[in-house]
């Protein structure tokens, strides 16, 4: 790292940002616009590649219904209430209003979620064109080396040489898809400078059920329904209304991501496939008026292909629904309402969307982020603030960066 140019002259600048990612982007282009001289630097060839995949393509860039007096609803973390300072200040119409400045066209999906009509890379433009009316410098691709912090200034090795400011904002995001530039940097800086992590970990991301116990269940690829599903005791239970999608290796869709940010590795998931339905009564029911199979019976209150492989598993249910016992019948509500199953893993960094734990905010300022090092920021994912699936981790980006560039 060190070999990094060292002997030119220093590039000095009133900030460096790390990370042209969501956050990064915006924060510069707000510390820019405030007059300040700013250096953003990325790593990568293209800025802003997660916003460009984002939203299937069209970037679910926020959220309307996003509550900050609780952002426990929606965000996850060890103090889900840091968050609130930076989303107070920087609501989700402040986003909507600089889209439509930029002449976005963009539509409400469902539960509050913004999309744009046509490409997310107009998001990625429109921070572009922020950065440039901030004159904020982009330096990319540019891998940096070491960085001391000597007399009040950082001072940084870099590959387009030596680069020196006295605030240092550290934008790099998480650990997911490392295919398109995520990187450990932000945790690395964080534990130079003495600051704790909460344990990284993969979010928003599928669950995997090992082979043999998946086996009976992979026929089901590509079977997509909605769901009641919930993890959690007690103390800690959570729940989404959400649809699932059956896979190969496990399951997916928006109801697994949601509840894979409170999954805690060894604990069971208990699915209901006919939310708001009393399968119990309804089979009853059937049991008395209905001389068809169990499996057409059930078809009417789950697909007939769940209700065909759920059948399938017991010979006691290959029978006239009028001809089953009531302890099958029972067995079977049973398993279509409260279906248990314990995942044996995530799909990991590859498919996650996001990066649960990282800096903690215990050694950060909810008001500025900066951290217990001064002149040393932290904003978005690399921040242990994960936000749910809907539109809520960009409005995280762009408030916490908000807040930063407010403060430098
Ligand atoms: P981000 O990851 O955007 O940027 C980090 C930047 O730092 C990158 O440009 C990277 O190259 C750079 N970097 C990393 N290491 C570096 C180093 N060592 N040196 C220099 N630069 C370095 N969220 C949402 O709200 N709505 C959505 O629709 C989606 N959809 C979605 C789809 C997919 C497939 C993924 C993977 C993620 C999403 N997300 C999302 C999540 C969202 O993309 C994510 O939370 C934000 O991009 C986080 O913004 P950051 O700026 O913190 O990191």
């Amino acid at each position: 790292m060190s070999s990094l140019s060292s002997s030119s002259p220093s590039s000095s600048f009133d900030v460096v940002v790390v990370g042209a990612g969501a956050a990064g982007l915006f924060c510069a282009a707000l510390a820019g616009q405030r007059g300040l001289r700013v250096l953003l630097v990325d790593h990568s060839e293209k800025v802003g590649e997660k916003i460009r995949i984002s939203g299937g393509g069209r970037a679910n860039f926020t959220n309307r219904d996003l509550d900050v007096r609780a952002p426990q609803r929606h965000f996850v973390g060890d103090n889900p209430n840091f968050c609130r300072s930076a989303l107070s200040r920087y609501a989700p119409q402040q986003f909507i209003d600089m889209v439509q400045r930029h002449g976005i066209a963009y539509h409400e999906k469902h539960k509050g979620q913004l999309f744009c009509d046509g490409s997310s890379q107009q998001i990625v433009d429109m921070l572009l064109a922020e950065c440039a009316a901030g004159n904020v410098e982009r330096w990319q691709p540019c891998k940096l080396g070491d960085i001391t912090h000597v007399d009040g200034r950082y001072q940084i090795n870099s590959t387009r040489g030596p680069i020196d400011a006295p605030k240092l904002v550290v934008a790099t995001g998480g650990l997911s898809i490392p295919q398109i530039g995520a990187s450990d940097f932000g945790y690395r800086i964080a534990e130079q400078f003495g600051l704790r992590l909460v344990s990284p970990r993969p979010a928003l991301v599928p669950l995997t059920f090992g082979g043999d116990a998946w086996a009976p269940y992979a026929g089901l690829a590509g079977l997509a329904l909605p769901v009641r599903i919930e993890t959690g005791g007690k103390k800690d239970k959570m729940a989404f209304l959400e649809d699932l999608l059956f896979t190969h290796r496990g399951l997916s869709g928006p109801a697994v991501l949601q509840i894979s940010s409170y999954w805690k590795p060894g604990s069971p998931l208990t699915l209901d496939f006919a939310p708001g339905t009393d399968v119990a009564e309804s089979l009853a029911d059937a049991k008395r008026r209905s001389k068809k199979r169990i499996a057409n019976e059930l078809a009417a209150l789950v697909p007939s292909r769940l209700a065909d492989a759920w059948v399938g598993e017991d010979p006691a249910l290959q029978r006239p629904v009028n001809e089953a016992t009531d302890k099958a019948l029972a067995a079977l509500s049973e398993r279509i309402a409260r279906w248990q199953i314990t995942p044996s893993g995530t799909e990991g960094y590859k498919k996650a969307e996001v990066t649960a734990g990282g800096v903690d905010t215990r050694d950060l300022s909810s008001q500025t982020m900066e951290s217990k090092q001064p002149g040393l920021y932290f904003i978005g994912e690399v921040v242990d603030v994960t936000g749910w699936l809907g539109g809520y981790n960009f409005q995280w980006a762009w408030a916490s960066a908000h807040a930063c560039a407010q403060a430098l």
